[in-house]
């Protein structure tokens, strides 16, 4: 039988110390959608036609608080459990009341080897009678579909480690990149995808304080990524890396700081994944560094 794989990063949820700033940053400069169900700890933010494709914990904690990865259905579920007890590793199947929480069907909870909560889910809650709405005027929409909602940089420990426990969820990929360091090293990221995403996990660029890097959204419409850049040059936010290629997705993207201090990258016009490995010493153009101590002050367009 082949292995069975996740499907996609369905949701994530993260902590924020200053929910106001989200509210406005999400949906006022990305453009997502605010969706607050009266509960006092939390609010969700839309991109498509699921319930929430991001959770947003107001508990202070400014970090990744999970992801979660989609399988098909309960026959999938039941066979990346097997996956990963032939594989050695621990999950807890989530109560009923959990699933209820997240609004799936049903999950299992576990961590990947850097530490980070993960969750292997199905059965997403949709609200289509709730048309879409974007919280500020849009061109076009998120994409997402089944490339998922985007894609992470995560914190690991371990990278061998990492890659053994990626692949056993089904992810394909490897490193595509060897990058020169300030201290003489090379970064070599590993790069992992599930579906027609070029990549949906990322990790290999050395310590961070954080579990995660940055979250990378694409929108379907170039418009809307260059009026998201419009806004954030006039509100002066940090920008870590300016517009560019990376050499691996292609997205035209720029990275900038979210009010939580670690980073989103926006992007528009990647190209889809391949199984057959490549990797770069440069990107394709630009991704400049500007404000540094975002844990991205990599060297990107030298190929010498
Ligand atoms: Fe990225």
């Amino acid at each position: 039988m082949d292995k069975a794989s996740v499907t996609e990063l369905g949701y994530i949820g993260i902590s924020v110390s200053d929910a106001a700033a989200w509210r406005d940053y999400a949906c006022c400069i990305v453009g997502m959608e605010l969706v607050d169900d009266g509960e006092e700890d939390r609010f969700y933010l839309r991109m498509d036609g699921w319930h929430h494709r991001i959770v947003v914990h107001t508990n202070g904690g400014d970090d990744l608080e999970y992801l979660g990865w989609r399988v098909d259905g309960p026959n999938e579920l039941d066979a990346i459990a097997a996956q990963l007890d032939a594989a050695g590793y621990s999950y807890r199947v989530a109560s009923a009341e959990e699933a209820a929480e997240r609004r799936v069907l049903g999950l299992l909870k576990l961590e990947d080897p850097g530490g980070n909560p993960t969750e292997i889910f199905w059965g997403p809650e949709q609200t289509l009678r709730r048309p879409f709405h974007p919280g500020r005027p849009m061109h076009g929409r998120f994409l997402t579909g089944s490339q998922g909602l985007g894609h992470c940089l995560l914190r690991q420990d371990d990278d061998e480690a990492a890659y053994r426990f990626y692949r056993t969820l089904g992810f394909k990929g490897g490193v595509e990149y060897h990058l020169p360091l300030p201290d003489g090293a090379t970064a070599k990221p590993t790069f992992m995808h599930c579906n027609d995403r070029q990549h949906a996990v990322a990790f290999g660029l050395g310590p961070m304080p954080k579990r995660i890097n940055h979250l990378m959204i694409e929108y379907t419409e170039l418009d809307d990524l260059g009026i998201a850049h419009d806004m954030i040059r006039e509100r002066q936010i940090p920008v870590a890396m300016q517009l560019g290629k990376h050499s691996n997705d292609q997205a035209l993207t720029f990275y900038h700081a979210s009010p939580s201090g670690w980073l989103w990258e926006l992007g528009w016009g990647g190209v889809k994944s391949s199984d057959q490995l490549v990797y770069y010493k440069a990107d394709l153009f630009g991704h400049g560094i500007e404000a540094s101590g975002f844990g991205l002050d990599v060297e990107l367009g030298d190929d010498g």
